[in-house]
């Protein structure tokens, strides 16, 4: 009797919830690329541009809803990959910091930028793959 009702209690809740399981396991390639960019930024990031992506005014700049990380796809990679310097300016503040490379692989900085491009207000469908990271020369 047991077992027949649990039989019926599986049949009926994969019937009536038949995605359940397998909602946290069958994410997109953009979705997966972001969670392991959270873990990334956290490692590497987080000191300079804030768990928020804030920044600190004047020193390092915002990547939140950061102008410069929006329209300047290939410039943001380099800057990731190879290192930023001299002036640049973002949300309208003139920055004339360094961030030095952090030897980040090219899948790790495809995975840090699908991140950055799509939290605390930033929206990027267009996913940031390996092999578009590797194409980008110094
Ligand atoms: C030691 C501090 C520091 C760390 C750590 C750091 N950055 Fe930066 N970042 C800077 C500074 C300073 C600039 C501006 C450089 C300049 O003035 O040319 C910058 C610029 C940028 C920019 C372009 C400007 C903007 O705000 O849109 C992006 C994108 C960026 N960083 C992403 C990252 C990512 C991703 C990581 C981690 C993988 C990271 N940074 C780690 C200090 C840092």
């Amino acid at each position: 009797m047991k077992i027949l009702i649990v039989c019926i209690l599986t049949v009926t809740s994969t019937l009536l919830f038949p995605n359940k399981t397998n909602h946290y396991t069958q994410n997109s390639p953009l979705e997966e690329s972001i969670e392991r960019g959270a873990e990334i930024y956290q490692d590497f990031c987080v000191s300079c541009h804030m768990p928020s992506g804030e920044g600190i005014r004047k020193t390092y700049p915002p990547l939140a809803k950061s102008d410069y990380l929006m329209n300047n796809r290939t410039a943001s990679i380099k800057g990731i990959k190879y290192g930023q310097k001299g002036e640049i300016v973002v949300n309208g503040q003139k920055y004339n910091g360094f961030m030095a490379p952090m030897g980040l692989s090219d899948d790790e900085v495809a995975d840090v930028m699908n991140y950055i491009t799509n939290s605390w207000g930033n929206k990027n469908d267009k996913i940031v793959s390996e092999a578009e990271v590797a194409k980008v020369k110094k």
